[in-house]
């Protein structure tokens, strides 16, 4: 198939930025996305041209790195997808495809379809985790856990940290990406001792880096490639409130 491509071209966080069009032939409907952009980065380069730069890793949907927007949809059209595991045969001969890096004031571009995603990892340093040593593997009914609140756990630890809720929220709120992580420790055991603390030193992190607030559109639900549920977001408020009533304890103070 033969594709238009219309893509985000930028050098860096202070250059301005440009979407330049690329017309791509012989695009085959096996080839995943990212492998398409590697053939158009192959035709670049063989022309002296810089290729696009964006994010991978795993290819797999499980690392978090890949993401951009497509058509105006985060990881693109796709549900419960990210752009690595994308392929070509959801395209057709003819299409014209916009792609542009996640749009948040909290995620600076680094360079085309990259940005720093770095405030992530600072939220998730201030409280997403339990600081309690965990020593050896414990006897695996040492502490009994429902099912149900085994699994809901296991839902919210699905989050890969890839950013599409960011990118999707007309906010630019971080609140699923967070939610997760809160409602994740707080459905088990051992994240109870500190959830509260846990709670205000990561969404005074969140405000710190300049993320928006929720007001409810959703759509960062509806982009999440793991279904993450704004649930997590329900549980985030519950606890930060708790938080705020009875006093932050010591993560909050980091
Ligand atoms: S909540 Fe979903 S969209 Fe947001 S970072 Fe996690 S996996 Fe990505
Ligand atoms: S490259 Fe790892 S999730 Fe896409």
């Amino acid at each position: 198939m033969k594709l238009t491509l219309e893509i985000w071209r930028q050098d860096d966080a202070k250059d301005k930025g440009r979407f330049k069009t690329y017309e791509l032939e012989n695009v085959s409907d096996h080839m995943s996305f990212l492998e398409m952009l590697d053939v158009l980065n192959q035709d670049l380069i063989k022309n002296g041209e810089e290729p696009v730069a964006f994010d991978h890793d795993c290819r797999e949907a499980i690392c978090g790195t890949c993401g951009f927007v497509i058509n105006g949809v985060a990881h693109g059209q796709v549900k419960r997808n990210t752009v690595c595991q994308l392929h070509m045969r959801n395209f057709k001969d003819g299409d014209h495809l916009v792609l542009e890096p996640w749009r948040s004031t909290a995620f600076p571009v680094v360079r085309d379809l990259i940005v720093d995603r770095s405030a992530f990892e600072r939220i998730q340093r201030a409280g997403g985790y339990i600081s309690a040593r965990t020593g050896s593997a414990p006897d695996a009914n040492a502490t009994l856990i429902p099912k149900s609140e085994a699994e809901a756990a296991m839902d919210f630890a699905e989050c890969i940290g890839c950013g599409a809720c960011v990118a999707s929220c007309p906010n630019g709120a971080a609140m699923l990406f967070v939610g997760a992580r809160i409602a994740h420790l707080g459905f088990l055991p051992q994240g109870q001792p500190e959830r509260e603390e846990r709670a205000q030193a990561m969404v005074s992190s969140m405000e710190r880096e300049g993320f928006g607030a929720c007001t409810n559109f959703t759509s960062c639900e509806a982009t999440c490639p793991k279904g993450i549920s704004i649930i997590g977001i329900a549980k985030m408020n519950k606890d930060y409130s708790k938080a705020k009533l009875f006093g932050g304890g010591k993560l909050g103070g980091k």
